[in-house]
């Protein structure tokens, strides 16, 4: 098991497949790009797939996630879920994904054996997209998310940033477009992860602000901590139900005791947060020729130093040096 000092269990294993994305959202990256991993740095297929099979067989990983970057811009996706999929036991998989090429992929995706998506959308109007995303590709998510719904990748779940002066009265929009279209929303915190480092505390949307905005036109009631469980969101019921509404406050609320994480990032480093400042390199120990147990070893090694906490309330907290696309949403 990956155990840490505060006991928590990590059984819920980030896999990042690539750096890169194909939009270039401001609270994430700058205009012109960043300094993409080198091809050779990347863990080939093989070495992801074998990782993951360590950490479901023996290390006790019960869901495995797929993110970036953008994870569909990675060409051996599909064949990684379908080799994780007969795994024993098979672990549960979803994607994070921005939705830009869903359209083409969902139903294999579904066929290789991927239970679920959660797709990235900020805003319902395409120019406030384009702005915030500085491409113009709204109409591919929003046919991204259809798909993924026709295919059975539920619950689609939709998560939104909401940045002040740019969509930050669309947070009931949000919620009435959702509700008529199956998708279950969530809305996440800015955190400070973005490559600028332009991150502000005072400049935040707050959970607070988000459910005030959300109260002017839905009733809604907080959901019962135990059907929670380890989940980053908090969920309420909208209008007495049965559709859900999340808000992922990792800044104001955080939920760091009851973190089950543990991630890989697409060039071989275990993080124990998303937040970390160390990484343990497991692409050396594999390139290296070490057997499964010295890995497994490596993995519980890393784990066992997380932190209490993502550090955000410390005076002293400095954000770490790669940013959230490099490390896996
Ligand atoms: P499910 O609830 O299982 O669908 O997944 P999820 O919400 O963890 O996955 P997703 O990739 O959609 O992540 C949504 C957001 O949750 C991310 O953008 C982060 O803001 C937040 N998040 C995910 N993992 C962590 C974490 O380890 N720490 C913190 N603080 N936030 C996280
Ligand atoms: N703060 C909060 N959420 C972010 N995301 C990307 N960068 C940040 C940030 N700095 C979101 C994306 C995606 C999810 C994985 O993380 O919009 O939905
Ligand atoms: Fe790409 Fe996600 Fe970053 Fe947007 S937030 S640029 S979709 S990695």
């Amino acid at each position: 098991m990956l155990v840490d000092t505060y006991g928590r269990v990590a059984t819920d294993l980030r896999v990042s497949l690539t750096d890169r994305c194909n939009l270039r959202c401001t609270y994430c990256m700058p205009e012109e790009g960043l300094q993409w991993l080198a091809k050779p740095d990347l863990l080939t297929d093989d070495e992801i797939v074998r990782l993951i099979r360590i950490a479901v067989t023996t290390l006790g990983v019960t869901e495995v996630r797929f993110t970036g970057g953008e994870p569909l811009l990675r060409p051996g996706l599909v064949g990684i879920v379908e080799r994780c999929a007969a795994l024993e036991p098979r672990p549960r998989m979803s994607l994070t994904t921005n939705g830009i090429g869903l359209r083409r992929t969902a139903d294999a995706l579904r066929a290789a054996g991927l239970d679920r998506v959660n797709v990235s959308l900020d805003t319902l109007r395409p120019d406030v997209f384009k702005t915030l995303t500085r491409r113009d590709r709204h109409h591919d998510v929003l046919d991204g998310l259809e798909a993924a719904h026709a295919a059975g990748l539920t619950p689609v779940k939709v998560n939104a940033v909401l940045m002040p002066g740019l969509n930050d009265d669309e947070a009931p929009d949000l919620l009435t477009w959702a509700v008529e279209n199956d998708y279950e929303l969530r809305f996440i915190e800015q955190m400070p992860l973005d490559a600028q480092h332009g991150w502000k505390r005072d400049g935040m949307i707050t959970a607070g602000d988000i459910l005030a905005s959300l109260r002017t036109r839905f009733t809604l009631t907080p959901e019962g901590q135990e059907e929670r469980g380890s989940a980053p969101a908090e969920r309420w019921i909208v209008d007495g139900g049965p559709h859900r509404v999340g808000v992922i406050a990792s800044v104001t609320r955080p939920f760091c005791r009851a973190c089950d994480r543990t991630r890989l990032t697409a060039d071989g480093q275990v993080r124990t947060c998303l937040f970390a400042r160390e990484e343990s390199d497991l692409r050396g120990a594999l390139r290296s020729g070490a057997p499964d147990e010295e890995i497994a070893e490596l993995w519980k090694t890393a784990m066992w130093g997380k932190k209490a906490g993502s550090g955000l309330d410390d005076p002293s907290f400095l954000q770490p040096d790669r940013p959230m696309s490099a490390i896996g949403g």
